[in-house]
């Protein structure tokens, strides 16, 4: 075993001194912290890199269906489980609280070293309202439903009823308030989701009387305020969408975003965010945890849910719900770096909390800032020798790195397919430029029967000229700027050993030259040189580079 590195790199490559551990406070409350150029989710004082699986939606309704499960998930690298916690199930009968599910997760989870974010299923999920309680249920008389501009009620809870979110903050608080009872010392849950996907069909706008006379008053003084103020700061399409309108400063929400779907969605948009906010407000003065809320994404109107915090609606969220920290993005769509960009601006940190258990998703998402990740469904599928458990092995071991390195902003990941087989990354002093290209072994096609194989990498710039490369699937040369072309100085395999790096095999001969045409490419300033990793289980390489 060869420890040349471990010293002189330490800090940088590894992350934390003595003194970041002396400062740690076990007592702190879960909380977002602004680290350099990215917020981390802080638990017991350190950055926590979440490397999760979101348990399918009944799972969690029985102790005794968990019970195998929870094990594995252990096995398969995940540090967190987010569970669903059902308002239905919490309170039975009015003001009769039931904990025993939550209390059998927080003991499994502690049991298995696991964390938790518990999912609050109460007055929507999915635009339903399927979990609420019976008797909010059978009686709309007293808890009022949606009407559709048909006149058709529809089993989503009306945003516009006080006695709605009232009831339902109520539960959330007492569930808070349980949560820290029994966990404010050991922090086994580390965030709480607010609702589930909430929205309405897309376009449309909810009819009860409250919601009418709310759409002919003016667009809120907080909101138009803040907007006529913000200009700058505003996303580029809620901003264009409100200057094609005329950008008014005041006025009903037709005169100011002007007589169209969308704004409908804006104006539903703006009272889902007050309601989710005050369910959030109601939880927080109980149990200050971090909280999100996730989101049905689409491009279409119609195929998606109309008045979540999708990102064309991130500034009416930030306003209307300031007690919801995250907007969070559940990315199911083959483009996942498209919405990483669209949910990672206006301050709103990234972190995905469902999407589908594919490596290159996690490598991606996490090389662009993301706090975590969380594949859907994962119950079943959990084992140590899945992709998704390889993929967190190596991301667990790298992961005070990779912390350290969101914070610094000298961390990119990388997703390549068919039609986007190259990507060049400017990192440090040299450009990296990736590509599917000459594997030595087929890279494995993902799960799910995608007939794109998996390609992916973070590239983290520990020096000058220095790197760490982790991933799967695909090569790269660089280039510097400067007259000499660059070259490897030393490519080494290795592995994290308790957050050490240690060296593997020492890569020199075919494992470095992409082409042996060296000579041309010196003459143009290209490397000629580079590394490659081999489809398969992601891999790490630690890089130096010279210049000749
Ligand atoms: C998104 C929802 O948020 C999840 O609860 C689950 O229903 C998945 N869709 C299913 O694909």
């Amino acid at each position: 075993m060869r420890l040349r590195y471990v010293l002189p790199c330490a800090v940088a490559l590894f992350g934390f001194s003595m003194a970041d551990a002396q400062s740690v406070s076990t007592s702190s409350i879960p909380h977002l912290e602004k680290r350099g150029m990215a917020t981390q989710l802080i638990v017991d004082g350190r950055p926590f890199l979440i490397l999760a699986g979101e348990l399918s939606n009944s799972a969690s309704s029985s102790m005794e269906y968990m019970a195998p499960y929870w094990p594995k998930l252990a096995a398969a690298n995940m540090n967190t489980v987010l569970a669903a916690v059902t308002w239905e199930l919490v309170e039975p009968e009015p003001g009769k609280f039931d904990f025993a599910l939550v209390d059998g997760a927080i003991r499994e989870a502690r049991r298995n070293h696991l964390r938790l974010i518990f999912l609050w299923f109460g007055s929507w999920k999915n635009g339903e309202s399927n979990y609420t309680p019976l008797w909010v249920k059978k009686n709309q008389k007293q808890y009022p439903l949606f009407l559709a501009e048909n006149g058709q009620v529809i089993t989503y809870l009306s945003v516009f009823k006080e006695a709605n979110w009232k009831a339902d903050a109520n539960a959330f608080a007492a569930l808070m308030r349980h949560i820290r009872e029994v966990d404010g010392d050991a922090h086994t849950v580390i965030m709480m989701q607010v609702e589930n996907e909430v929205g309405c069909p897309g376009g449309t706008r909810d009819q009860v009387p409250e919601a009418k006379a709310a759409f002919e008053a003016p667009v809120p003084k907080q909101l138009m305020d803040y907007m006529a103020k913000n200009k700058e700061k505003l996303v580029p399409e809620f901003r264009q969408y409100w200057e094609a309108a005329g950008g008014k400063t005041s006025g009903t929400w037709a005169e100011v975003f002007g007589n169209q779907p969308m704004t409908n969605e804006i104006f539903m948009a703006w009272y889902y965010a007050q309601y989710v906010g005050k369910v959030a407000k109601a939880g927080k003065a109980e149990y200050p945890l971090p909280m999100f809320v996730n989101v049905d994404l689409g491009e279409v109107i119609g195929q998606y849910s109309g008045g979540g915090a999708l990102p064309m609606q991130l500034n009416v969220w930030q306003q209307g719900a300031p007690d919801i920290d995250i907007a969070a993005p559940d990315i199911y769509a083959p483009n996942i770096a498209a919405w990483c960009a669209r949910y990672d601006r206006a301050g709103n940190p990234l972190w995905i909390p469902e999407t589908r258990a594919e490596p290159s998703n996690a490598f991606y998402a996490i090389g662009n800032h993301a706090m975590g990740i969380s594949p859907f469904g994962v119950e079943r599928q959990a084992d140590a020798t899945t992709p998704l458990a390889q993929a967190y092995g190596l991301l667990a071991q790298a992961a005070p790195l990779i912390l350290e390195a969101q914070a610094k902003g000298t961390i990119r990941g990388v997703t390549l397919n068919a039609e986007h087989a190259t990507e060049t990354v400017q990192l440090g002093n040299y450009s990296l430029a990736f590509s599917m290209g000459r594997m030595r072994q087929p890279a494995p096609m993902p799960a799910g029967g995608n007939a794109q194989p998996s390609s992916y990498a973070i590239v983290i710039s520990t020096g000058p000229d220095d790197y760490v490369i982790l991933g799967s699937g695909l090569q790269a040369t660089f280039n510097g700027p400067g007259p000499s072309a660059a070259a490897v100085a030393t490519l080494e395999e290795g592995t994290y050993v308790d957050g050490r790096w240690v060296p593997g095999r020492r890569l020199n001969g075919d494992d470095i030259m992409l082409n042996y045409d060296a000579p041309n490419k010196a003459i143009k300033n290209e490397s000629g040189q580079g590394f490659r990793l081999a489809g398969g289980p992601p891999k790490a390489l630690h890089l130096q580079i010279y210049r000749y």
